[in-house]
């Protein structure tokens, strides 16, 4: 099996070395727990570390606002992309069908090989047809596959739900899913991440804590969080 390693702390040590190259994995949390992050360190990383190039999608978050807010964290997407390493694409949902074909014509156009989707949720917004959604996502994670991507879509799960997804049919589509978890313990939050599912891979099955600190995203796959 072939890997495509994130690069993030701690994180493909509890995935046996990386995400299955060319595969969908579903990134899922509720607002504020580090999903935007985590997708731009996978494309930074690929992009500055593993010689990869990298797609970034968002439906409603302003592309300058994400690259401007991960420059804290040591990640300075403007060299990349002037180099076409890494591309920010912010995408229209009143058009949605169009988005098979803005995807496949940047990653073909950067020779792309990692993809984000930040987020799916607003999709939701657009295409209110639960059936249709789901073919929709469907597609997207076909259209991905096919271009021999390895790609992170997120979606926000809202607060107090206990489902796994925003729609409740994006993990059944998509090969992994990782789950962030944000949750009171006495006096503080503690940010928890775990492995839902993943394809062909052994990973670790425990909840684990992660931070996001001045350099970003970091797990630690060694210590246990305690959920109450
Ligand atoms: N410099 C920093 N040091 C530590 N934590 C930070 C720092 N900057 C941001 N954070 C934390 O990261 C969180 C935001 O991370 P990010 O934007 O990646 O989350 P998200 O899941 O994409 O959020 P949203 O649901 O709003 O899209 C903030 O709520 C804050 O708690
Ligand atoms: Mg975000």
């Amino acid at each position: 099996m072939d890997r495509t390693t994130t690069g993030i702390t701690g994180f493909d040590e509890m995935i046996t070395g990386g995400l299955p190259k060319n595969s969908l994995t579903l990134l899922t949390g509720t607002c504020g727990t580090g999903k935007t992050t985590f997708c731009a360190q996978f494309l930074y990383n690929g992009a500055t570390r593993f010689g990869e190039r990298g797609v970034y999608i968002s439906f409603e978050e302003s592309p300058e606002l994400v690259k401007m807010d991960m420059k804290q964290f040591g990640m300075d997407f403007d060299a990349l992309e002037a180099e076409r390493k890494v591309v920010f694409i912010k995408y229209d949902p009143y058009h949605i069908e169009d988005i098979f074909d803005i995807i496949e014509s940047n990653v073909r156009l950067t020779g792309a090989t990692r993809v984000c989707i930040d987020s799916i949720s607003a999709l939701g917004l657009y295409v209110r047809d639960i059936p249709e959604l789901r073919r929709m996502i469907f597609n997207l994670g076909m259209t991905l596959r096919k271009l021999n991507c390895t790609s992170i879509i997120t979606s926000e799960i809202p607060p107090g739900s206990t489902g796994i997804s925003r729609f409740g049919v994006e993990e059944f589509i998509s090969d992994s899913v990782i789950v962030l978890y944000y949750f009171k313990s006495e006096t503080t939050f503690t940010r928890a991440i775990t492995i839902w599912k993943m394809r062909a891979t052994n990973h670790s099955k425990k909840i684990h804590p992660y931070e996001i600190n001045e350099t970003g995203f970091v797990t630690y796959p060694q210590e246990e969080a305690v959920m109450k």
